[in-house]
Protein backbone atom coordinates (compact mmCIF):
# COMPACT_ATOMS: atom_id res chain seq x y z
CA UNK A 1 0.00 0.00 0.00
CA UNK A 2 2.75 2.24 -0.79
CA UNK A 3 4.94 3.53 -3.89
CA UNK A 4 7.06 5.84 -5.06
CA UNK A 5 6.74 7.96 -8.37
CA UNK A 6 9.03 10.80 -9.99
CA UNK A 7 7.54 13.34 -12.20
CA UNK A 8 9.74 15.93 -14.18
CA UNK A 9 8.42 19.99 -14.50
CA UNK A 10 7.60 20.86 -18.00
CA UNK A 11 7.76 23.63 -19.59
CA UNK A 12 5.14 25.48 -21.98
CA UNK A 13 6.30 25.98 -25.76
CA UNK A 14 2.43 27.09 -26.63
CA UNK A 15 0.61 28.23 -23.49
CA UNK A 16 -2.46 26.63 -21.99
CA UNK A 17 -4.24 29.87 -21.06
CA UNK A 18 -7.25 30.45 -19.65
CA UNK A 19 -9.71 27.41 -17.98
CA UNK A 20 -13.66 26.58 -19.66
CA UNK A 21 -14.06 24.59 -16.61
CA UNK A 22 -12.68 25.62 -13.41
CA UNK A 23 -13.41 22.19 -11.18
CA UNK A 24 -12.32 19.96 -13.85
CA UNK A 25 -9.36 21.78 -15.05
CA UNK A 26 -10.83 21.93 -18.41
CA UNK A 27 -8.38 23.97 -20.61
CA UNK A 28 -9.91 26.70 -23.45
CA UNK A 29 -7.21 25.52 -25.57
CA UNK A 30 -4.44 22.77 -26.59
CA UNK A 31 -1.09 23.68 -25.70
CA UNK A 32 2.78 21.87 -26.40
CA UNK A 33 5.38 21.64 -24.09
CA UNK A 34 8.74 20.55 -23.50
CA UNK A 35 9.60 17.80 -20.15
CA UNK A 36 12.64 19.04 -18.76
CA UNK A 37 15.47 16.79 -17.55
CA UNK A 38 16.67 18.79 -13.91
CA UNK A 39 13.70 19.87 -12.20
CA UNK A 40 11.70 16.96 -10.48
CA UNK A 41 9.32 16.14 -7.60
CA UNK A 42 9.62 12.68 -6.23
CA UNK A 43 6.98 11.35 -3.66
CA UNK A 44 5.96 8.27 -1.72
CA UNK A 45 2.50 7.65 -0.76
CA UNK A 46 1.38 5.43 2.21
CA UNK A 47 -2.07 4.58 2.55
CA UNK A 48 -3.00 3.61 6.11
CA UNK A 49 -6.40 3.08 7.83
CA UNK A 50 -5.44 4.58 10.96
CA UNK A 51 -5.45 8.41 9.46
CA UNK A 52 -8.07 10.62 10.40
CA UNK A 53 -6.26 12.54 7.95
CA UNK A 54 -3.75 12.93 5.34
CA UNK A 55 0.12 13.62 6.29
CA UNK A 56 2.07 15.84 4.01
CA UNK A 57 5.96 16.28 4.14
CA UNK A 58 7.30 18.47 2.16
CA UNK A 59 11.09 18.64 1.34
CA UNK A 60 11.77 16.84 5.02
CA UNK A 61 9.32 18.70 6.81
CA UNK A 62 5.26 19.01 7.71
CA UNK A 63 3.94 21.32 5.32
CA UNK A 64 2.11 24.43 6.00
CA UNK A 65 -1.76 24.10 6.64
CA UNK A 66 -2.35 25.72 2.87
CA UNK A 67 -0.34 23.25 1.18
CA UNK A 68 -1.72 20.10 3.10
CA UNK A 69 -5.26 21.32 1.98
CA UNK A 70 -4.47 21.86 -1.67
CA UNK A 71 -2.89 18.16 -1.38
CA UNK A 72 -6.01 16.23 -0.03
CA UNK A 73 -8.21 18.20 -2.20
CA UNK A 74 -6.64 16.87 -5.09
CA UNK A 75 -6.38 13.06 -2.58
CA UNK A 76 -10.01 13.24 -2.33
CA UNK A 77 -10.16 13.43 -5.93
CA UNK A 78 -7.86 10.16 -6.43
CA UNK A 79 -10.06 8.39 -3.31
CA UNK A 80 -12.78 9.14 -5.71
CA UNK A 81 -11.05 7.58 -9.30
CA UNK A 82 -10.12 4.22 -7.49
CA UNK A 83 -13.10 4.35 -4.56
CA UNK A 84 -10.32 3.95 -1.57
CA UNK A 85 -11.72 5.63 1.41
CA UNK A 86 -8.02 5.24 3.60
CA UNK A 87 -5.99 8.28 4.32
CA UNK A 88 -2.76 8.68 3.32
CA UNK A 89 1.10 9.22 4.23
CA UNK A 90 2.90 11.66 1.63
CA UNK A 91 6.46 13.00 1.29
CA UNK A 92 7.49 14.85 -1.88
CA UNK A 93 11.25 15.91 -1.87
CA UNK A 94 10.89 18.75 -4.85
CA UNK A 95 14.39 19.11 -7.00
CA UNK A 96 13.21 22.49 -8.37
CA UNK A 97 15.30 25.29 -7.07
CA UNK A 98 13.44 27.41 -4.05
CA UNK A 99 12.29 30.56 -4.78
CA UNK A 100 13.36 29.85 -8.31
CA UNK A 101 9.85 30.81 -9.55
CA UNK A 102 9.71 27.21 -11.66
CA UNK A 103 6.55 26.05 -11.40
CA UNK A 104 6.48 22.72 -9.22
CA UNK A 105 3.09 21.74 -9.38
CA UNK A 106 3.55 20.19 -12.44
CA UNK A 107 5.73 17.74 -11.11
CA UNK A 108 4.34 18.09 -7.89
CA UNK A 109 0.46 16.97 -8.84
CA UNK A 110 2.26 14.38 -11.01
CA UNK A 111 4.04 12.65 -9.03
CA UNK A 112 1.57 12.56 -6.37
CA UNK A 113 -1.18 10.88 -8.94
CA UNK A 114 1.44 8.61 -10.23
CA UNK A 115 2.59 7.27 -6.62
CA UNK A 116 -1.20 7.07 -5.30
CA UNK A 117 -2.72 5.24 -7.91
CA UNK A 118 0.41 2.66 -7.90
CA UNK A 119 0.27 2.24 -4.00
CA UNK A 120 -3.57 1.45 -4.74
CA UNK A 121 -2.22 -1.47 -6.87
CA UNK A 122 -4.39 0.13 -9.66
CA UNK A 123 -2.81 -0.74 -13.19
CA UNK A 124 -3.54 2.43 -15.75
CA UNK A 125 -2.25 3.94 -19.16
CA UNK A 126 -1.06 7.14 -19.92
CA UNK A 127 -3.87 8.75 -20.45
CA UNK A 128 -5.73 7.68 -17.49
CA UNK A 129 -2.94 9.51 -15.02
CA UNK A 130 -2.82 12.46 -17.46
CA UNK A 131 -6.55 12.72 -16.89
CA UNK A 132 -6.02 12.40 -12.84
CA UNK A 133 -2.88 14.06 -12.77
CA UNK A 134 -4.78 17.14 -14.69
CA UNK A 135 -7.11 17.68 -11.90
CA UNK A 136 -4.88 18.22 -9.59
CA UNK A 137 -2.88 21.34 -11.96
CA UNK A 138 -3.64 21.90 -15.83
CA UNK A 139 -0.45 21.98 -16.77
CA UNK A 140 0.38 18.28 -14.52
CA UNK A 141 -1.50 16.50 -17.03
CA UNK A 142 1.89 17.09 -19.43
CA UNK A 143 4.11 15.73 -16.88
CA UNK A 144 2.97 12.00 -17.41
CA UNK A 145 5.48 11.91 -20.90
CA UNK A 146 9.12 12.78 -21.60
CA UNK A 147 9.78 14.65 -24.17
CA UNK A 148 7.85 16.99 -26.79
CA UNK A 149 4.05 16.60 -25.32
CA UNK A 150 0.48 17.84 -26.67
CA UNK A 151 -2.21 18.64 -24.11
CA UNK A 152 -5.25 17.74 -26.54
CA UNK A 153 -8.12 20.13 -24.51
CA UNK A 154 -10.93 17.59 -25.62
CA UNK A 155 -14.21 18.66 -26.36
CA UNK A 156 -16.42 16.55 -23.48
CA UNK A 157 -17.73 18.40 -20.57
CA UNK A 158 -16.55 15.56 -18.27
CA UNK A 159 -12.72 15.73 -19.39
CA UNK A 160 -12.58 12.42 -20.18
CA UNK A 161 -11.00 13.29 -23.74
CA UNK A 162 -8.82 16.51 -22.39
CA UNK A 163 -5.20 15.04 -21.65
CA UNK A 164 -1.75 14.55 -22.43
CA UNK A 165 -0.29 12.72 -25.51
CA UNK A 166 3.38 12.17 -26.15
CA UNK A 167 4.53 13.84 -29.69
CA UNK A 168 8.90 12.93 -29.62
CA UNK A 169 10.74 11.31 -26.79
CA UNK A 170 13.11 13.21 -25.12
CA UNK A 171 15.96 11.52 -27.01
CA UNK A 172 14.48 12.35 -30.30
CA UNK A 173 15.34 16.07 -30.67
CA UNK A 174 18.09 17.56 -28.29
CA UNK A 175 17.36 20.67 -27.61
CA UNK A 176 18.84 23.03 -25.25
CA UNK A 177 16.31 24.74 -22.66
CA UNK A 178 18.58 27.53 -20.59
CA UNK A 179 16.40 28.87 -17.12
CA UNK A 180 17.19 32.51 -16.14
CA UNK A 181 16.41 32.64 -12.91
CA UNK A 182 16.17 36.54 -11.97
CA UNK A 183 15.55 38.74 -8.85
CA UNK A 184 12.14 38.85 -7.93
CA UNK A 185 10.45 41.12 -4.74
CA UNK A 186 6.80 41.42 -6.35
CA UNK A 187 4.15 39.09 -5.35
CA UNK A 188 2.84 37.27 -8.40
CA UNK A 189 -0.45 36.53 -9.73
CA UNK A 190 -0.87 33.05 -9.57
CA UNK A 191 -1.80 31.09 -12.95
CA UNK A 192 -5.33 30.17 -11.72
CA UNK A 193 -6.65 34.02 -10.72
CA UNK A 194 -4.20 35.50 -14.32
CA UNK A 195 -6.02 32.99 -16.30
CA UNK A 196 -9.14 33.93 -14.95
CA UNK A 197 -8.87 37.77 -14.69
CA UNK A 198 -7.84 38.20 -18.55
CA UNK A 199 -10.21 35.42 -19.67
CA UNK A 200 -13.00 37.64 -18.39
CA UNK A 201 -11.97 41.06 -18.71
CA UNK A 202 -8.81 41.46 -21.69
CA UNK A 203 -10.26 42.71 -24.56
CA UNK A 204 -7.33 40.57 -26.48
CA UNK A 205 -8.00 36.99 -24.70
CA UNK A 206 -10.97 36.49 -28.17
CA UNK A 207 -7.50 36.98 -30.50
CA UNK A 208 -5.11 34.49 -28.33
CA UNK A 209 -8.53 31.34 -29.01
CA UNK A 210 -8.58 32.61 -32.20
CA UNK A 211 -4.86 32.10 -32.98
CA UNK A 212 -3.52 29.76 -30.46
CA UNK A 213 -4.88 26.48 -32.36
CA UNK A 214 -2.22 27.66 -35.27
CA UNK A 215 0.44 28.61 -33.36
CA UNK A 216 -0.10 25.00 -32.09
CA UNK A 217 -0.13 23.49 -35.62
CA UNK A 218 2.43 25.69 -36.27
CA UNK A 219 4.76 23.85 -33.46
CA UNK A 220 3.80 20.18 -34.45
CA UNK A 221 5.28 20.64 -37.56
CA UNK A 222 8.15 22.23 -37.06
CA UNK A 223 8.79 19.40 -34.23
CA UNK A 224 7.80 17.00 -37.21
CA UNK A 225 10.43 18.52 -39.31
CA UNK A 226 13.15 19.07 -36.60
CA UNK A 227 12.45 22.54 -37.84
CA UNK A 228 14.49 25.10 -35.33
CA UNK A 229 13.89 27.81 -36.62
CA UNK A 230 10.11 27.66 -37.60
CA UNK A 231 9.47 26.31 -33.55
CA UNK A 232 11.36 29.20 -32.16
CA UNK A 233 9.50 31.87 -34.18
CA UNK A 234 6.41 30.26 -33.05
CA UNK A 235 7.10 29.66 -29.46
CA UNK A 236 8.48 33.00 -28.68
CA UNK A 237 5.64 34.93 -30.50
CA UNK A 238 2.80 32.93 -28.57
CA UNK A 239 4.44 33.81 -25.37
CA UNK A 240 4.19 37.20 -26.12
CA UNK A 241 0.91 36.56 -27.02
CA UNK A 242 -0.06 35.45 -24.19
CA UNK A 243 1.50 38.12 -21.74
CA UNK A 244 -0.35 40.54 -24.40
CA UNK A 245 -3.51 38.98 -22.62
CA UNK A 246 -2.44 39.76 -19.12
CA UNK A 247 -1.04 43.62 -20.18
CA UNK A 248 -4.79 44.38 -21.09
CA UNK A 249 -6.70 42.72 -18.61
CA UNK A 250 -8.55 44.40 -15.73
CA UNK A 251 -7.18 45.45 -13.43
CA UNK A 252 -4.35 44.77 -15.92
CA UNK A 253 -1.12 43.15 -14.71
CA UNK A 254 2.57 42.07 -15.63
CA UNK A 255 4.74 39.24 -14.85
CA UNK A 256 7.84 40.66 -16.70
CA UNK A 257 10.22 42.64 -14.19
CA UNK A 258 13.23 44.53 -15.70
CA UNK A 259 15.87 41.78 -15.97
CA UNK A 260 12.85 39.91 -17.70
CA UNK A 261 12.98 42.70 -20.67
CA UNK A 262 17.35 42.06 -19.86
CA UNK A 263 17.04 38.53 -21.28
CA UNK A 264 14.49 38.96 -24.12
CA UNK A 265 16.78 42.25 -25.69
CA UNK A 266 20.18 39.60 -25.00
CA UNK A 267 17.88 36.82 -27.00
CA UNK A 268 17.19 39.15 -29.74
CA UNK A 269 21.05 40.49 -30.04
CA UNK A 270 22.38 36.83 -29.89
CA UNK A 271 20.06 36.56 -33.28
CA UNK A 272 21.61 39.37 -35.00
CA UNK A 273 24.95 37.77 -34.26
CA UNK A 274 23.49 34.71 -36.23
CA UNK A 275 22.88 32.53 -33.02
CA UNK A 276 19.18 31.07 -33.42
CA UNK A 277 17.97 31.38 -29.50
CA UNK A 278 13.99 32.01 -28.92
CA UNK A 279 12.90 33.02 -25.54
CA UNK A 280 9.28 32.32 -23.47
CA UNK A 281 7.67 33.03 -19.95
CA UNK A 282 5.65 31.59 -17.99
CA UNK A 283 3.29 33.15 -15.00
CA UNK A 284 6.24 35.09 -13.66
CA UNK A 285 9.67 36.93 -14.10
CA UNK A 286 11.86 34.05 -15.04
CA UNK A 287 13.04 33.59 -18.90
CA UNK A 288 13.72 30.32 -20.37
CA UNK A 289 15.50 30.36 -23.66
CA UNK A 290 15.79 27.48 -25.92
CA UNK A 291 19.04 27.32 -28.48
CA UNK A 292 20.00 24.17 -30.31
CA UNK A 293 22.81 21.67 -28.97
CA UNK A 294 25.72 23.25 -30.59
CA UNK A 295 25.20 26.81 -29.66
CA UNK A 296 24.72 26.13 -25.91
CA UNK A 297 28.05 26.88 -24.68
CA UNK A 298 27.42 30.17 -26.37
CA UNK A 299 24.23 31.32 -25.34
CA UNK A 300 25.13 30.37 -21.78
CA UNK A 301 28.10 32.75 -21.10
CA UNK A 302 26.01 35.27 -23.22
CA UNK A 303 23.01 34.63 -20.92
CA UNK A 304 25.22 34.67 -17.88
CA UNK A 305 27.28 37.98 -18.62
CA UNK A 306 23.91 39.81 -17.39
CA UNK A 307 24.08 41.66 -14.67
CA UNK A 308 20.55 41.19 -13.47
CA UNK A 309 20.24 37.55 -13.81
CA UNK A 310 20.90 35.43 -11.05
CA UNK A 311 22.03 31.93 -12.13
CA UNK A 312 21.20 30.13 -15.49
CA UNK A 313 20.55 26.71 -15.20
CA UNK A 314 20.96 24.56 -18.58
CA UNK A 315 17.99 21.61 -19.21
CA UNK A 316 17.39 19.52 -22.01
CA UNK A 317 14.40 17.55 -22.45
CA UNK A 318 13.68 14.92 -19.89
CA UNK A 319 11.29 11.62 -19.08
CA UNK A 320 8.10 10.96 -18.70
CA UNK A 321 6.78 9.27 -15.08
CA UNK A 322 8.93 6.96 -13.52
CA UNK A 323 8.32 4.25 -10.26
CA UNK A 324 10.91 4.00 -7.44
CA UNK A 325 13.10 2.66 -5.59
CA UNK A 326 15.56 5.39 -6.53
O1 LIG B 1 -1.21 24.47 -14.56
P1 LIG B 1 -0.78 25.79 -13.99
O2 LIG B 1 -1.75 26.36 -13.05
O3 LIG B 1 0.62 25.70 -13.45
O4 LIG B 1 -0.73 26.85 -15.22
C1 LIG B 1 0.28 26.92 -16.18
C2 LIG B 1 0.23 28.21 -16.92
C3 LIG B 1 1.46 28.53 -17.76
O5 LIG B 1 2.62 28.05 -17.15
C4 LIG B 1 1.58 30.04 -17.91
C5 LIG B 1 1.34 27.97 -19.18
C6 LIG B 1 1.53 26.48 -19.34
O6 LIG B 1 1.00 25.95 -20.33
O7 LIG B 1 2.24 25.85 -18.54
Amino acid sequence: MEATARAHTNIALIKYWGKRDEKLFLPMNSSLSITLDRFYTTTKVAFDSALKADVFFLNGKPAIDAETTKISRFMDKIRAFAGEKRYAYIESQNEVPIAAGLASSASGMAALAAAAVKALGIEVDGRTLSILARQGSGSACRSIYGGFVEWQKGEKADGSDSHAVPLLSEDDWDLSILSCLVESKQKKVSSREGMKRTVSTSPFYKAWLETVETDLAAAKSAIAARDFTMLGRVLEANALKMHATTISANPPFLYWQSATLDVMQEVALLRERGIEAYFTIDAGPNVKVLCERKDEETVYHALSAIPSVREVLVCHPGPGIQYGPF
